[in-house]
């Protein structure tokens, strides 16, 4: 039989199972690094099929399963943290942690993974060389969990990674696809500019933390409009801005918070400097003083082009091109990027809409949920490019 249908037929073998054990993580959400539960149910579902656990990156799991001759390596990465949302939904499997909801889908990546996983064990005497099974703990926080599993070796050995987030703009049975960069770096920014405080009245004895803030943030809007190639993308925001308490007192000093987003490594190294330049050059001739701390989040995502022509092929092969569409680039960052600084691969995207029975709502919406049949989709997408990969010399 072609591995095609051999993998579909499979997926349908396992979906009512998949959907269950979807259903059971998303009743049962958990916060990056608290997923006991969830890292638990993982852990016995791959036991039972086979596949090798080890623990790693607190609540992470490594699943190795080795295929009965020598080959490649691939890794099928999957996350398993929940959102701080409170889940208004209303569905019969919702969430029974108050305030903590599966908003982001992680709980149908984490379902598809296991499901990639019950095909691919079934599949094991066909499998040239080793189908690495990543379930990674905290990708929704900084620092997120994907440097742990590399740090516990995730990555050792490994010669390609595939990876899938859920996406609300595109129907169930779809998947997308983009080659190069795809997601952002996210930085956070932390300024804090000092003046002297004074009477309101008599400014020429203070030196004004406001009006520096003020010229700062208009200063740090030119490092997008100014800086940046206008081929390029990049973002700041200043999303918070505190100082001062009163109408005729100039405040000693004000707190700016932001983010820093670019698609390219050398434009988010040149930014940084220019952040600092900007503010430190703005305070100094304020007579201010200023300090500017940059939190480095999550890299830029860069999805290796010719893994990405080939995953998009299996998607053709296994689903038909009307199924596959472009994936949009997104300025949203995402900590599968780190692996893809290690290891060649690609991030895609599953669709989970589905309009005719009202599932339209976004991630990080308190009533966002997926069309189930995008489960099928995305553990024989899983499994087939594992088959098809470990098949290629
Ligand atoms: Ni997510």
């Amino acid at each position: 039989m072609e591995l095609q249908k051999k993998i579909r037929n499979l997926a349908d073998k396992y979906f009512d199972d998949v959907v269950k054990i979807r259903r059971a993580i998303h009743a049962n959400p958990e916060l990056a690094f608290e997923e006991h539960e969830t890292s638990k149910l993982v852990s016995d579902i791959l036991g039972k099929q086979g596949v090798v656990v080890s623990h790693v990156a607190k609540t992470g799991i490594i699943g190795t399963l080795k295929g009965t001759k020598n080959g490649k390596t691939v890794a099928l990465r999957s996350d398993m943290d929940a959102l701080p949302i409170r889940e208004a939904t209303g569905l019969p499997f919702a969430s029974k942690n108050e305030g903590k909801m599966h908003a982001c889908g992680h709980d149908a990546h984490t379902a598809i993974g296991l499901g990639a996983a019950m095909i691919l064990s079934e599949l094991k005497n066909e499998i040239h060389g080793e189908v690495r099974f990543l379930f990674q703990p905290s990708e929704e926080k900084n620092p997120g969990g994907a440097p742990f599993m590399i740090q516990d070796g995730a990555l050792d050995g490994v010669d390609e990674i595939y990876g899938l987030h859920v996406i609300a703009q595109h129907d169930a049975g779809t998947v997308g696809f983009c080659e190069g960069e795809m997601m952002a770096s996210a930085d956070e920014l932390y300024i804090t500019i000092k003046g002297k405080s004074g009477h309101g009245a008599r400014p020429h004895f203070a030196t004004d933390p406001i009006v520096t803030a003020a010229q700062v943030i208009l200063g740090l809007q030119t490092l997008v409009s100014r800086s940046l190639d206008p081929f390029s993308q990049g973002v700041i925001t200043i999303g918070s801005i505190h100082g001062g308490f009163a109408p005729n007192i100039i405040p000693e000093e004000v707190k700016l918070v932001g983010t820093l987003r670019s698609m390219t490594k050398q434009w988010r190294e040149y930014a940084h400097a220019r952040v600092k330049e900007i503010t430190e050059g703005i305070c100094a001739s304020a007579g201010a003083s200023c300090e500017v701390l940059i939190d480095k989040g999550y890299p830029v995502l860069r999805n290796e082009p010719g893994k990405t022509h080939f995953a998009e092929e299996c998607a053709r092969e296994l689903f038909g091109s009307d199924q596959v569409f472009k994936a949009e680039r997104l300025m949203g960052a995402e900590d599968f990027a780190y692996y893809l600084e290690k290891v060649p691969g690609t991030f895609y995207r599953l669709g989970i809409r589905n309009q005719k029975s009202g599932i339209t709502a976004d991630i990080h919406n308190d009533h966002f949920t997926i069309d189930e049949e995008a489960l099928r989709t995305g553990m024989a997408m899983q499994a087939y490019l594992a088959m098809r990969s470990l098949a290629q010399v």
